[in-house]
């Protein structure tokens, strides 16, 4: 309720759920779901080969050139606005949380260390905008033992360096095991 409180200075909240494993199904949810679910899966899966072809270093660029590439791809073939988020982006410039976003990031955080588990995290509200009714939905993304070449508090020096060189502002780093790196973040007009 604390958080509805918080939010409703943003935006005109019309109805929010907490989304856990146990949360009765919701069509859109399940869109959302199924959208983040190939986000997901293509970014891994092209991160993984591309870390296992040339190291970290190599995967850079796929993770530059390649997560707003699917995002823009996926968000075209949906009607959702799809992308990622974070309290402590790296790509600055189009992964930066909005209000309603940095609230619900927050809240992420305090789930985690009340000891709820980040896989299945999410959270849904339907909000009021200036051009209708959205439908906002959140799923947070837990930090893998592979995230940590880049995003880790151990980044070698090599790494360390393209990462400056690509993402002068980056603050995406200091990440430990488990933690909450951020979450997908989509919207869909109602
Ligand atoms: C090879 C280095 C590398 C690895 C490994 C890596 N990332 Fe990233 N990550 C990046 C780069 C580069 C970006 C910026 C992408 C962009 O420009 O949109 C990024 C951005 C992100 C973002 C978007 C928010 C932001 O900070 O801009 C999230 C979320 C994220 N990474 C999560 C993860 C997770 C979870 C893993 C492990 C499964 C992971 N990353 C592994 C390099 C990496």
């Amino acid at each position: 309720m604390k958080l509805i409180a918080r939010l409703t200075a943003a935006t005109a909240i019309l109805a929010t759920t907490t989304l856990s494993a146990e949360t009765a199904p919701n069509p859109n949810v399940e869109e959302a779901k199924g959208i983040i679910k190939e986000f997901a899966t293509t970014l891994q899966g092209e991160l993984q080969a591309a870390i296992k072809e040339g190291g970290p270093t190599n995967a850079i660029a796929v993770c530059q050139d390649r997560a707003p590439a699917i995002a823009t791809d996926l968000s075209e073939r949906s009607g959702w606005q799809v992308g990622r988020t974070s309290l402590k982006t790296r790509n600055t410039a189009d992964n930066t949380p909005d209000a309603w976003e940095q609230e619900v990031l927050v809240d992420f955080d305090a789930r985690r260390a009340a000891g709820e588990d980040v896989q299945p995290m999410a959270y849904a509200a339907v909000v009021e905008t200036a051009d209708g009714k959205t439908f906002r939905f959140m799923k947070a993304i837990p930090t893998g033992e592979v995230c940590l070449a880049c995003h880790g508090s151990d980044i070698t020096p090599e790494v360390a360096a393209a990462i400056d060189e690509r993402y002068p502002e980056d603050t995406a780093r200091g990440y430990s095991l488990g933690d909450v790196r951020g979450a997908f973040t989509l919207s869909k007009p109602l």
